[in-house]
Protein backbone atom coordinates (compact mmCIF):
# COMPACT_ATOMS: atom_id res chain seq x y z
CA UNK A 1 0.00 0.00 0.00
CA UNK A 2 1.27 3.63 -0.61
CA UNK A 3 0.34 6.73 1.04
CA UNK A 4 -1.49 9.50 -0.46
CA UNK A 5 0.66 11.75 -1.81
CA UNK A 6 -0.54 14.05 -4.25
CA UNK A 7 2.08 16.46 -5.93
CA UNK A 8 -0.18 19.90 -6.68
CA UNK A 9 0.20 20.96 -2.90
CA UNK A 10 3.19 20.66 -0.22
CA UNK A 11 2.50 21.44 3.67
CA UNK A 12 5.13 21.21 6.19
CA UNK A 13 5.31 21.60 9.66
CA UNK A 14 6.98 24.44 9.30
CA UNK A 15 4.66 26.40 7.04
CA UNK A 16 2.47 25.70 9.99
CA UNK A 17 4.71 27.34 12.84
CA UNK A 18 5.47 30.30 10.63
CA UNK A 19 1.95 31.23 10.66
CA UNK A 20 1.37 30.94 14.28
CA UNK A 21 -0.75 33.90 14.66
CA UNK A 22 -3.02 32.83 12.25
CA UNK A 23 -3.03 29.15 10.66
CA UNK A 24 -6.61 29.11 9.95
CA UNK A 25 -6.39 29.02 5.98
CA UNK A 26 -3.38 26.83 6.22
CA UNK A 27 -5.71 24.41 8.19
CA UNK A 28 -8.14 24.70 6.09
CA UNK A 29 -5.96 24.11 2.95
CA UNK A 30 -4.35 21.24 4.35
CA UNK A 31 -7.91 20.08 5.49
CA UNK A 32 -9.24 19.87 2.57
CA UNK A 33 -6.22 18.21 0.33
CA UNK A 34 -6.02 15.68 2.67
CA UNK A 35 -6.80 15.64 6.66
CA UNK A 36 -4.11 13.11 7.69
CA UNK A 37 -1.36 14.45 5.55
CA UNK A 38 2.30 13.02 5.25
CA UNK A 39 5.01 15.84 5.38
CA UNK A 40 7.79 14.18 3.53
CA UNK A 41 10.05 17.10 5.29
CA UNK A 42 9.75 16.51 8.44
CA UNK A 43 8.53 12.52 8.30
CA UNK A 44 5.58 13.32 10.54
CA UNK A 45 1.30 12.98 9.59
CA UNK A 46 -0.14 16.43 9.85
CA UNK A 47 -3.92 15.73 11.07
CA UNK A 48 -6.47 18.40 10.61
CA UNK A 49 -9.80 16.62 10.54
CA UNK A 50 -11.75 16.02 13.69
CA UNK A 51 -12.81 12.36 13.03
CA UNK A 52 -9.38 11.39 12.26
CA UNK A 53 -8.01 13.69 15.32
CA UNK A 54 -10.57 11.29 18.21
CA UNK A 55 -10.15 8.10 16.45
CA UNK A 56 -5.80 8.39 16.66
CA UNK A 57 -6.13 9.75 19.87
CA UNK A 58 -8.26 6.93 21.01
CA UNK A 59 -5.39 3.70 19.69
CA UNK A 60 -3.62 2.61 21.79
CA UNK A 61 -1.36 1.47 18.78
CA UNK A 62 -0.13 5.29 19.11
CA UNK A 63 1.72 6.12 22.33
CA UNK A 64 2.70 9.38 23.87
CA UNK A 65 6.23 7.95 24.60
CA UNK A 66 8.35 9.02 22.14
CA UNK A 67 11.20 6.96 21.38
CA UNK A 68 14.09 9.62 21.56
CA UNK A 69 13.37 10.83 25.34
CA UNK A 70 15.84 9.35 27.20
CA UNK A 71 13.83 7.26 30.02
CA UNK A 72 16.17 9.64 32.95
CA UNK A 73 14.79 12.65 31.95
CA UNK A 74 12.64 14.38 34.00
CA UNK A 75 10.53 15.12 30.79
CA UNK A 76 9.57 11.58 30.50
CA UNK A 77 8.73 10.89 33.51
CA UNK A 78 5.80 13.24 33.54
CA UNK A 79 2.65 11.35 33.28
CA UNK A 80 1.90 13.01 29.77
CA UNK A 81 4.88 10.86 28.14
CA UNK A 82 3.19 7.13 29.53
CA UNK A 83 0.86 5.20 28.21
CA UNK A 84 -0.69 1.90 29.84
CA UNK A 85 -0.96 0.92 33.64
CA UNK A 86 2.04 3.22 34.97
CA UNK A 87 -0.01 6.22 33.05
CA UNK A 88 -3.11 5.54 34.55
CA UNK A 89 -1.68 4.84 37.96
CA UNK A 90 0.02 8.23 37.58
CA UNK A 91 -3.17 9.95 36.39
CA UNK A 92 -5.70 8.35 39.39
CA UNK A 93 -3.22 9.85 42.02
CA UNK A 94 -3.84 12.95 40.36
CA UNK A 95 -7.95 12.96 40.02
CA UNK A 96 -9.04 11.85 43.23
CA UNK A 97 -7.22 14.49 45.76
CA UNK A 98 -7.70 17.21 42.35
CA UNK A 99 -11.77 16.36 42.60
CA UNK A 100 -11.95 17.04 46.20
CA UNK A 101 -9.47 20.40 46.05
CA UNK A 102 -11.80 21.35 42.92
CA UNK A 103 -15.08 21.53 45.44
CA UNK A 104 -13.64 23.65 47.74
CA UNK A 105 -11.89 26.02 45.26
CA UNK A 106 -14.74 28.62 44.24
CA UNK A 107 -14.62 31.30 46.72
CA UNK A 108 -10.16 31.09 46.50
CA UNK A 109 -11.10 31.31 43.03
CA UNK A 110 -13.70 34.69 43.32
CA UNK A 111 -10.83 36.03 45.33
CA UNK A 112 -7.75 35.55 42.44
CA UNK A 113 -10.33 37.22 39.79
CA UNK A 114 -11.32 40.33 42.39
CA UNK A 115 -7.44 40.51 42.49
CA UNK A 116 -7.25 40.11 39.02
CA UNK A 117 -9.52 43.17 38.50
CA UNK A 118 -7.27 45.62 40.88
CA UNK A 119 -5.26 47.35 37.79
CA UNK A 120 -8.37 47.98 35.97
CA UNK A 121 -10.47 49.19 39.40
CA UNK A 122 -7.02 51.62 40.37
CA UNK A 123 -6.29 52.89 36.63
CA UNK A 124 -9.17 52.52 34.35
CA UNK A 125 -7.15 50.14 32.01
CA UNK A 126 -5.13 47.00 32.46
CA UNK A 127 -3.34 44.05 30.23
CA UNK A 128 -5.89 41.21 30.62
CA UNK A 129 -3.37 38.80 30.34
CA UNK A 130 -1.27 39.59 33.00
CA UNK A 131 -2.81 41.69 35.20
CA UNK A 132 -5.80 39.26 35.28
CA UNK A 133 -5.93 35.70 33.13
CA UNK A 134 -2.23 35.14 34.43
CA UNK A 135 -3.12 35.66 38.20
CA UNK A 136 -5.90 33.54 38.54
CA UNK A 137 -3.60 30.93 36.71
CA UNK A 138 -0.99 31.24 38.39
CA UNK A 139 -2.91 31.51 41.91
CA UNK A 140 -5.53 29.08 41.23
CA UNK A 141 -3.01 25.82 40.63
CA UNK A 142 -0.37 27.36 43.28
CA UNK A 143 -3.32 26.91 45.66
CA UNK A 144 -4.45 23.64 43.99
CA UNK A 145 -0.70 22.12 44.35
CA UNK A 146 -0.16 23.52 48.04
CA UNK A 147 2.26 25.49 47.19
CA UNK A 148 2.62 28.58 50.01
CA UNK A 149 0.97 31.90 48.41
CA UNK A 150 2.49 34.75 50.14
CA UNK A 151 5.11 35.54 48.50
CA UNK A 152 4.46 37.14 45.75
CA UNK A 153 7.54 37.57 43.85
CA UNK A 154 8.61 34.29 44.00
CA UNK A 155 5.40 33.06 42.38
CA UNK A 156 6.12 35.41 39.73
CA UNK A 157 9.67 33.71 39.57
CA UNK A 158 8.12 30.47 39.59
CA UNK A 159 5.78 31.50 36.74
CA UNK A 160 8.65 32.38 34.33
CA UNK A 161 10.73 29.09 35.45
CA UNK A 162 7.67 27.53 34.36
CA UNK A 163 7.20 29.04 30.95
CA UNK A 164 10.64 27.93 30.27
CA UNK A 165 9.42 24.16 31.33
CA UNK A 166 6.51 24.14 29.33
CA UNK A 167 8.50 25.63 26.11
CA UNK A 168 10.81 22.89 26.23
CA UNK A 169 7.69 20.09 27.28
CA UNK A 170 6.06 21.63 23.91
CA UNK A 171 9.58 21.31 22.00
CA UNK A 172 9.83 24.96 21.57
CA UNK A 173 13.60 25.29 23.65
CA UNK A 174 13.87 29.47 24.21
CA UNK A 175 14.99 31.37 27.77
CA UNK A 176 17.68 29.85 30.15
CA UNK A 177 17.42 26.17 29.90
CA UNK A 178 18.91 26.93 34.29
CA UNK A 179 15.47 27.56 34.84
CA UNK A 180 14.20 24.38 35.00
CA UNK A 181 16.60 23.04 37.35
CA UNK A 182 15.96 26.21 39.04
CA UNK A 183 11.96 25.22 39.40
CA UNK A 184 12.98 21.56 40.01
CA UNK A 185 15.09 22.45 43.16
CA UNK A 186 12.08 24.21 44.39
CA UNK A 187 9.93 21.36 44.51
CA UNK A 188 12.35 18.92 45.81
CA UNK A 189 12.50 21.41 48.82
CA UNK A 190 8.87 22.08 49.17
CA UNK A 191 8.48 18.28 49.41
CA UNK A 192 10.96 17.79 51.86
CA UNK A 193 9.67 20.83 53.73
CA UNK A 194 5.93 19.47 53.61
CA UNK A 195 7.55 15.52 54.27
CA UNK A 196 9.21 17.65 57.73
CA UNK A 197 5.91 18.89 58.91
CA UNK A 198 3.50 16.54 58.10
CA UNK A 199 0.16 17.88 58.07
CA UNK A 200 -2.64 14.98 58.65
CA UNK A 201 -5.47 17.69 57.55
CA UNK A 202 -3.77 18.76 54.50
CA UNK A 203 -6.05 17.99 50.96
CA UNK A 204 -3.92 19.90 48.76
CA UNK A 205 -2.50 17.70 45.29
CA UNK A 206 1.25 17.67 46.68
CA UNK A 207 0.60 16.15 49.51
CA UNK A 208 -1.47 13.70 47.76
CA UNK A 209 1.26 12.97 45.66
CA UNK A 210 3.69 12.61 48.30
CA UNK A 211 1.15 9.70 50.52
CA UNK A 212 1.06 7.68 47.27
CA UNK A 213 4.51 6.56 47.31
CA UNK A 214 3.68 3.23 45.15
CA UNK A 215 2.48 5.19 42.44
CA UNK A 216 5.59 7.78 42.95
CA UNK A 217 8.52 6.01 44.30
CA UNK A 218 11.42 8.30 42.95
CA UNK A 219 11.25 12.07 44.13
CA UNK A 220 12.27 12.86 40.50
CA UNK A 221 9.25 11.44 39.38
CA UNK A 222 7.00 13.04 41.80
CA UNK A 223 9.01 16.21 41.08
CA UNK A 224 8.68 15.94 37.29
CA UNK A 225 5.10 15.57 37.65
CA UNK A 226 4.52 18.47 39.93
CA UNK A 227 6.56 20.93 37.43
CA UNK A 228 3.84 19.24 34.73
CA UNK A 229 1.01 20.09 36.56
CA UNK A 230 2.30 23.50 38.06
CA UNK A 231 2.80 23.92 33.81
CA UNK A 232 -0.09 22.25 32.64
CA UNK A 233 -2.57 23.58 34.85
CA UNK A 234 -1.24 27.97 34.37
CA UNK A 235 -0.61 28.20 30.95
CA UNK A 236 -3.79 26.38 29.37
CA UNK A 237 -5.61 28.60 31.40
CA UNK A 238 -4.28 32.06 31.05
CA UNK A 239 -4.00 31.71 27.38
CA UNK A 240 -7.82 30.62 27.02
CA UNK A 241 -8.85 33.77 29.36
CA UNK A 242 -6.14 36.17 27.63
CA UNK A 243 -6.75 35.38 24.17
CA UNK A 244 -10.35 34.90 24.85
CA UNK A 245 -11.32 37.90 26.40
CA UNK A 246 -10.66 39.77 22.95
CA UNK A 247 -13.01 37.32 21.36
CA UNK A 248 -15.99 38.28 23.55
CA UNK A 249 -15.38 41.80 23.95
CA UNK A 250 -15.67 41.98 19.58
CA UNK A 251 -18.97 40.41 20.65
CA UNK A 252 -19.56 42.25 23.56
CA UNK A 253 -23.39 43.53 23.28
CA UNK A 254 -24.73 40.46 22.45
CA UNK A 255 -22.72 38.50 25.30
CA UNK A 256 -23.98 40.87 27.75
CA UNK A 257 -27.76 40.38 26.69
CA UNK A 258 -27.41 36.77 26.91
CA UNK A 259 -25.24 37.59 30.00
CA UNK A 260 -28.39 39.47 31.63
CA UNK A 261 -31.34 37.23 30.91
CA UNK A 262 -29.47 33.70 32.06
CA UNK A 263 -25.88 34.14 33.56
CA UNK A 264 -25.04 31.03 34.64
CA UNK A 265 -26.21 28.88 31.05
CA UNK A 266 -24.17 31.58 29.30
CA UNK A 267 -21.02 31.72 31.05
CA UNK A 268 -21.05 27.51 30.61
CA UNK A 269 -21.47 28.00 26.77
CA UNK A 270 -19.25 31.03 26.38
CA UNK A 271 -16.47 28.93 27.97
CA UNK A 272 -17.20 26.30 25.55
CA UNK A 273 -16.92 28.04 22.42
CA UNK A 274 -14.24 29.95 23.85
CA UNK A 275 -11.76 26.58 24.31
CA UNK A 276 -13.50 25.46 21.06
CA UNK A 277 -12.33 28.88 19.50
CA UNK A 278 -8.63 29.29 21.42
CA UNK A 279 -7.60 26.05 22.11
CA UNK A 280 -5.04 26.86 23.97
CA UNK A 281 -2.66 23.20 23.45
CA UNK A 282 -3.19 23.77 19.58
CA UNK A 283 -1.22 20.31 19.02
CA UNK A 284 -0.38 16.90 20.13
CA UNK A 285 1.97 14.07 19.28
CA UNK A 286 2.07 10.54 19.29
CA UNK A 287 4.25 7.68 17.49
CA UNK A 288 2.96 4.62 15.92
CA UNK A 289 4.16 1.30 17.58
CA UNK A 290 3.10 -0.70 14.75
CA UNK A 291 1.93 -0.28 10.92
CA UNK A 292 -1.55 1.20 11.18
CA UNK A 293 -3.34 1.88 8.03
CA UNK A 294 -5.92 4.64 8.24
CA UNK A 295 -6.71 4.61 5.42
CA UNK A 296 -10.93 4.12 6.18
CA UNK A 297 -10.28 8.13 8.10
CA UNK A 298 -9.29 9.76 5.11
CA UNK A 299 -9.57 9.25 1.28
CA UNK A 300 -6.87 7.53 -0.18
CA UNK A 301 -4.16 5.16 1.07
CA UNK A 302 -2.42 6.47 4.47
CA UNK A 303 0.11 3.83 5.87
CA UNK A 304 1.16 5.14 8.66
CA UNK A 305 4.84 3.19 9.56
CA UNK A 306 5.61 2.01 13.12
CA UNK A 307 8.22 4.47 14.78
CA UNK A 308 6.44 7.68 12.62
CA UNK A 309 5.10 10.57 14.15
CA UNK A 310 1.95 12.02 13.89
CA UNK A 311 1.10 15.71 14.80
CA UNK A 312 -2.45 16.04 15.61
CA UNK A 313 -3.88 19.75 15.37
CA UNK A 314 -6.57 20.27 18.06
CA UNK A 315 -6.97 23.58 16.78
CA UNK A 316 -7.94 22.52 13.33
CA UNK A 317 -9.96 19.87 14.34
CA UNK A 318 -12.28 22.25 16.82
CA UNK A 319 -12.40 24.00 13.08
CA UNK A 320 -13.71 21.40 11.22
CA UNK A 321 -16.70 22.36 9.16
CA UNK A 322 -17.61 18.48 9.18
CA UNK A 323 -18.17 19.19 12.86
CA UNK A 324 -18.97 22.09 13.23
CA UNK A 325 -21.22 24.63 11.33
CA UNK A 326 -19.73 27.98 10.54
CA UNK A 327 -16.67 27.17 12.59
CA UNK A 328 -15.29 30.33 12.20
CA UNK A 329 -18.09 32.08 13.60
CA UNK A 330 -18.47 32.85 17.38
CA UNK A 331 -21.58 31.38 18.41
CA UNK A 332 -21.94 31.88 21.83
CA UNK A 333 -24.91 29.51 22.13
CA UNK A 334 -23.30 26.51 20.03
CA UNK A 335 -25.27 23.39 20.26
CA UNK A 336 -23.70 20.36 20.23
CA UNK A 337 -20.22 21.72 21.15
CA UNK A 338 -17.87 18.75 21.27
CA UNK A 339 -14.56 20.91 21.24
CA UNK A 340 -11.52 18.82 21.91
CA UNK A 341 -9.22 21.85 23.69
CA UNK A 342 -8.78 19.01 26.51
CA UNK A 343 -7.96 16.23 24.03
CA UNK A 344 -9.39 12.92 23.76
CA UNK A 345 -8.66 9.18 25.27
CA UNK A 346 -6.60 7.70 27.68
CA UNK A 347 -4.90 11.49 28.12
CA UNK A 348 -7.68 13.91 28.21
CA UNK A 349 -6.84 16.45 30.32
CA UNK A 350 -7.69 15.32 33.94
CA UNK A 351 -7.92 19.28 34.66
CA UNK A 352 -10.61 20.01 32.79
CA UNK A 353 -13.16 20.57 35.70
CA UNK A 354 -10.99 22.89 37.53
CA UNK A 355 -10.06 24.43 34.02
CA UNK A 356 -14.02 25.00 33.49
CA UNK A 357 -14.38 26.27 36.91
CA UNK A 358 -11.76 28.84 36.77
CA UNK A 359 -13.10 30.14 32.95
CA UNK A 360 -16.61 30.54 34.38
CA UNK A 361 -15.58 32.26 37.67
CA UNK A 362 -13.68 34.44 35.58
CA UNK A 363 -16.21 35.20 32.82
CA UNK A 364 -18.75 36.24 35.61
CA UNK A 365 -15.84 38.94 36.92
CA UNK A 366 -15.13 41.00 33.11
CA UNK A 367 -19.06 40.39 32.03
CA UNK A 368 -20.00 42.48 35.81
CA UNK A 369 -17.98 45.11 33.81
CA UNK A 370 -20.73 46.15 31.42
CA UNK A 371 -18.31 48.90 29.45
CA UNK A 372 -15.08 46.78 29.16
CA UNK A 373 -13.47 47.26 25.46
CA UNK A 374 -10.09 46.93 23.99
CA UNK A 375 -7.80 49.43 24.06
CA UNK A 376 -8.09 51.57 20.78
CA UNK A 377 -3.97 52.16 20.88
CA UNK A 378 -2.75 48.97 22.03
CA UNK A 379 -2.38 45.72 19.75
CA UNK A 380 -2.12 42.32 21.08
CA UNK A 381 1.51 40.68 21.08
CA UNK A 382 1.82 37.18 20.73
CA UNK A 383 4.05 34.81 22.29
CA UNK A 384 6.08 32.91 19.58
CA UNK A 385 5.87 29.44 21.27
CA UNK A 386 3.84 28.08 18.29
CA UNK A 387 2.20 25.38 20.05
CA UNK A 388 1.01 26.91 23.50
CA UNK A 389 2.06 30.94 22.85
CA UNK A 390 -0.97 33.01 23.11
CA UNK A 391 -0.83 37.14 22.98
CA UNK A 392 1.80 38.14 25.54
CA UNK A 393 0.10 41.34 26.58
CA UNK A 394 -3.60 42.65 25.49
CA UNK A 395 -4.70 45.93 26.99
CA UNK A 396 -8.66 46.73 28.16
CA UNK A 397 -10.31 49.72 29.79
CA UNK A 398 -13.61 50.34 31.57
CA UNK A 399 -14.63 54.07 32.32
CA UNK A 400 -17.14 52.90 34.97
CA UNK A 401 -15.13 50.22 37.41
CA UNK A 402 -12.63 52.51 38.06
CA UNK A 403 -12.96 53.26 42.11
CA UNK A 404 -14.77 56.55 43.12
CA UNK A 405 -16.34 56.79 39.41
CA UNK A 406 -20.42 56.72 39.10
CA UNK A 407 -21.48 53.68 37.30
C1 LIG B 1 -8.05 25.63 29.47
C2 LIG B 1 -7.31 24.84 30.21
C3 LIG B 1 -6.70 23.55 29.79
C4 LIG B 1 -6.54 22.98 28.55
C5 LIG B 1 -7.02 23.54 27.21
C6 LIG B 1 -5.83 21.73 28.72
C7 LIG B 1 -5.51 20.87 27.68
C8 LIG B 1 -4.95 19.62 27.86
C9 LIG B 1 -4.75 18.64 26.80
C10 LIG B 1 -5.07 18.86 25.33
C11 LIG B 1 -4.22 17.53 27.37
C12 LIG B 1 -3.91 16.21 26.66
C13 LIG B 1 -2.44 15.97 26.43
C14 LIG B 1 -2.19 14.73 25.59
O1 LIG B 1 -3.12 14.03 25.21
O2 LIG B 1 -1.02 14.49 25.26
C15 LIG B 1 -4.05 17.80 28.77
C16 LIG B 1 -3.48 16.95 29.67
C17 LIG B 1 -3.23 17.28 30.98
N1 LIG B 1 -3.66 18.41 31.65
FE1 LIG B 1 -4.72 19.92 30.89
N2 LIG B 1 -5.57 21.56 30.04
C18 LIG B 1 -6.07 22.64 30.74
C19 LIG B 1 -6.05 22.84 32.10
C20 LIG B 1 -5.46 22.01 33.00
C21 LIG B 1 -5.45 22.21 34.42
C22 LIG B 1 -6.12 23.38 35.18
C23 LIG B 1 -4.71 21.23 34.95
C24 LIG B 1 -4.41 21.09 36.42
C25 LIG B 1 -4.63 20.14 37.16
C26 LIG B 1 -4.27 20.36 33.86
C27 LIG B 1 -3.49 19.22 33.98
C28 LIG B 1 -3.25 18.32 32.96
C29 LIG B 1 -2.48 17.09 33.13
C30 LIG B 1 -1.84 16.60 34.42
C31 LIG B 1 -2.48 16.45 31.88
C32 LIG B 1 -1.82 15.11 31.53
C33 LIG B 1 -2.84 14.04 31.59
C34 LIG B 1 -2.35 12.70 31.13
O3 LIG B 1 -1.35 12.60 30.41
O4 LIG B 1 -2.99 11.73 31.49
N3 LIG B 1 -4.75 20.87 32.69
N4 LIG B 1 -4.53 19.07 29.05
Amino acid sequence: MQRARRQNRTFSVSSLRRHYTNPFALYDALRAHDSIYFDASSRCWLVTGYHATTAILDDPRFTSRLDDSSAQSLVSKQMVFMDGEEHQRRQNALLRPLAQMSKRMPDAIRLFAQEGLETLRRTGEMDAVNDFAAHISLMSIAHVLGMPLDDHEQLLQLERWSDTFGDATSGYFHGDMQDVARLEDYFRQLIETKRRHPDSDADDLLSGFIAAKDVFPEDDDLISNCMMVFAAGRITTKKLLGNGIQILLEHWSEVQKLYQENPKAITKMLGEELLRMVTPTRCLIRQAVEDVDLSHLATGPHLVRRGERLLLFLEAANYDPASFSCPAQFDPQRRPNRQVAFGFGPHQCPGATLARLEIQIALEALLSIVDLKAHSDMQPVWNPNPNLGGYLSFYVVSQTVKRGSCP
